[in-house]
């Protein structure tokens, strides 16, 4: 793949540049300080789940390796790290007094950050959801999201004093409809009824867990959320596709958007899912909780779809048309009679397309929507088939994504949209969720039987853009 973009654009000195990682994806260590088991590994322990049957038992043993990973951190000259705190560390059962060796594990963990000059960038739920919870009814059960506030306090509590910035959720859509609709994600459930809750109870857990952070740690505490928007562009301007693409729009997009940012709901999707429910879960006052002011809106960009009315082909568990994992039912709740056009050009491991426009597109429409709120990218990557070779890893397509995407960034801010921050996806090699190790995401490698860690092209790349603040060209010497 050959990029497409010139080099040579610059950022600002007060932009951030970021890597991203979640708990369960690198921590391995499932049954050590305590930790209580979490829905990821009650499905990923369910033969047929996940590729290959992996878990992420061992992952990147992240969990024994702090040291070495901050290290490779600052030998990278990354400005922020964003990864997440495993909510079964600090709370076995979901519930209840915090367990201090689970605390202790994040506190060690942002110390290293900050002795390293690397700004700590917390995410309170990257989808490990204590089984215990689920048990009860997981997200689709209201009482889950005052035991998320809780939680956030207690965490504030034990980090509140050197901590950058705070995220309540990553991507509540996979949280809710991957989780509880199309059931490809844990805990597996293909119930469109409680997939809706679910949408609900994770604004509501937003809002209750950010009014927490700021009563416990001051008005002026940085707090964000990041949502996996779908950028949409209709396949023709008939109305039946245009009709297909509110339909995704609404129920991909404009249900979180919406609610955290402007205190409601779509009307549209009350009608649009009039046969699953009436939303009578909606309870007086909610909204109100939900809306808080955000210092941050984190913002996740793969690729962005091109959709068109038509019938969804039904999956066999390989990458569906939408970019998600292909199932019997398909995640898009009151959005069924819609097609995903595949479109020519090169493709990620993960079978998604290349479009780094699509990024700078959906930046400059959400600054326009929300003048005022500052954005931040809290991810972006790719997925090759890496191999280590002469003691490197030569991963030109990566280096040749993140080059046209940090680019399409930069285009984005030149143009007038308030970018923050880049993070990119990710730190290193990881457990990618339903595609196990399969796929390859890090900017370093990890030999899972062994846990050694090889910085690959794309991160001294990376280091290059960081130190130098340009989007340099994409050669790696
Ligand atoms: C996002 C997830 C992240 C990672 C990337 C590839 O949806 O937030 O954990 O799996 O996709």
């Amino acid at each position: 793949m050959a990029t497409s973009r010139p080099s040579g654009r610059t950022f600002p000195s007060d932009f951030v540049f970021g890597s991203a990682t979640a708990s369960y994806q690198i921590e391995g260590a499932v049954h050590e300080g305590g930790r209580g088991p979490s829905i990821w590994d009650t499905f990923s322990h369910t033969p047929g789940k996940v590729l290959n049957d992996d878990t992420g038992d061992i992952a990147a043993d992240h969990y024994h390796r702090v040291a070495q990973d901050v290290a490779l951190m600052q030998e990278l000259g990354l400005e922020a790290y964003r990864f997440s705190v495993a909510w079964p560390r600090i709370q076995p059962t979901g519930a209840g007094e915090p367990n201090a060796e689970g605390l202790a594990f994040y506190s060690d963990l942002v110390d290293r950050l900050v002795a390293a000059g690397i700004k700590p960038v917390v995410t309170l739920y990257h989808w490990d959801l204590p089984q215990a919870l689920e048990d009860e009814g997981g997200w689709s059960n209201r009482e889950t999201a005052y035991r998320f506030a809780e939680y956030a306090r207690i965490v504030a509590r034990a980090l509140g004093d050197r901590v950058h910035t705070w995220s309540t959720l990553n991507e509540p859509w996979c949280s809710a409809f991957l989780g509880y609709a199309s059931g490809v994600h844990a805990p597996g459930v293909t119930d469109d009824e409680r997939a809706l809750k679910a949408v609900h109870h994770l604004n509501l857990a937003h809002g209750l867990a950010a009014r927490a952070l700021r009563d416990e740690l001051g008005q002026d505490t940085q707090i964000s959320v990041t949502l996996n928007l779908h950028p949409l562009t209709p396949a023709t301007q008939s109305p039946e596709d245009l009709e297909a693409l509110r339909r995704v729009n609404t129920i991909g997009n404009e249900v979180f958007l919406q609610p955290l940012l402007e205190g409601r709901y779509p009307a549209e999707v009350f009608a649009d899912t009039a046969h699953v429910t009436d939303w009578s879960f909606v309870q007086e006052g909610d909204l109100d909780l939900i809306q808080v002011p955000i210092d941050l809106l984190g913002l996740n960009y793969y690729d962005d779809s091109v959709v068109r009315h038509g019938t969804p082909p039904v999956g066999d568990g390989t990458p569906g048309p939408d970019g998600h994992k292909s199932s019997e039912r398909i995640p898009w709740v009151g959005a069924d009679e819609v097609e995903w056009v595949q479109r020519p050009g090169p493709r990620t491991a993960m079978g998604w397309g290349i479009h780094p426009e699509g990024l700078t597109r959906m930046l400059l429409e959400i600054a326009q929507r929300y003048p005022g709120q500052p954005l931040a990218v809290t991810e972006n990557g790719a997925a090759f088939y890496d191999e280590v070779t002469d003691g490197r890893v030569h991963d030109q397509d990566r280096v040749d994504y993140l080059h046209d995407h940090i680019d399409a960034v930069g285009a984005a801010l030149a143009a007038g949209a308030d970018v923050r921050g880049y993070y990119v996806w990710s730190l290193m090699d990881n457990f990618e969720w339903a595609y196990g190790y399969d796929r390859r995401f890090g900017v370093v490698h990890v030999d899972y039987p062994t846990g050694t860690r090889t910085v690959k092209d794309s991160a001294r790349w990376y280091a290059d853009v960081i130190r130098t603040r340009t989007v340099v060209p994409p050669t790696v010497a």
